[in-house]
Formats: C-alpha cells, structure tokens, sequence
C-alpha cells in the first residue's frame, strides 16, 4: 500500500508527524509538499494527491489543512477523488465502511498527533461494505457525467 501526503502550512506540523508514523509502521508515501511552514495555498497540493492517486503513483491519499475543509472541498472537484474530512477515529471507520472514501483529510490546527495516528489506523484498515452502499456511491458517480 501507498499513500501520496499533501499539505498546506496550517497541516505542515501534523503532515510532518504522519510521515514519521507512517515510516513507523513501514507504510510508504510520497510527499507532495508543501515542504515549510510558509503560508501556501492549499488547492495545488489537493491536485497533486489527486493526480498521483489517478496515476496510480499511490492507493490512497492524506490530506491536511487547517480545518480539513479547504483540502475536502479541493480534492472533491476530481473525478474519482472521494475525500472524506475525518476528525476521529470513527469518522474514518464509516468513511471507509460506507463511503469507500479514498483521501482521508484531517485537520491540522484541530487535530492533536495522538488522535491523527487513531485516525489514520482506523482508515488503512477498515474495508468498504458494498452492499447498499455500492449503490449510493454510484448514484454519486452518475451525477459525475
Ligand atoms: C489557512 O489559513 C487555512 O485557511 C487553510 O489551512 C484551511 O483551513 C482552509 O480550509
């Protein structure tokens, strides 16, 4: 499993912190910046998880803004993207079970290190449920024509 990391400077700290913990657990990633603290605007680095996830440079994608909600309403826009802002554990669970979302977003000046590493655990190991949920997600593919 890969996952392609993008931020903006209010997820710098966290998205630096993911990557320690993702190297941890021997998880690889890409880092699509941003690379320092200095403010940037968020959509660009939206797009590049976006495009490594369409490329199939990467499975999966974690973004981190300051609220989660720039990177959400971003990463949306792209066909194929199902970006779900989770800001614990439980959110990622049915993110995953129901939504199949494929870009886990967090939020950085919410989020302590802690409850980011739960959340991210939840996400990578929870399977989609199919089923009726199969259905609601193709509706949503259906309004993508
Ligand atoms: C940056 O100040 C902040 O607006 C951004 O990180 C994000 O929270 C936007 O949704």
């Amino acid at each position: 499993m890969k996952i392609s990391l993008g931020s903006d400077h209010a997820g710098f700290e966290l998205k630096e912190h993911v990557k320690k913990y993702l190297e941890s657990k021997g998880i690889e990633f890409v880092d699509e910046g941003t690379y320092s603290p200095e403010s940037v605007d968020y959509p660009i680095f939206a797009k590049k998880v976006a495009d490594d996830l369409k490329n199939k440079k990467a499975d999966y994608g974690i973004l981190i803004c300051g609220t989660g909600l720039g990177m959400s309403i971003t990463a949306n826009k792209f066909e194929g993207i199902y970006a779900a802002l989770c800001l614990y554990p439980t959110m990622a669970k049915y993110a995953r079970m129901h939504n199949n979302a494929n870009v886990l977003v967090m939020a950085g000046r919410l989020m302590g290190s802690t409850l980011a590493d739960e959340t991210i655990d939840t996400f990578l190991s929870t399977n989609f449920e199919g089923g009726r949920h199969e259905r609601r997600l193709n509706e949503i593919k259906d309004f993508e024509k």
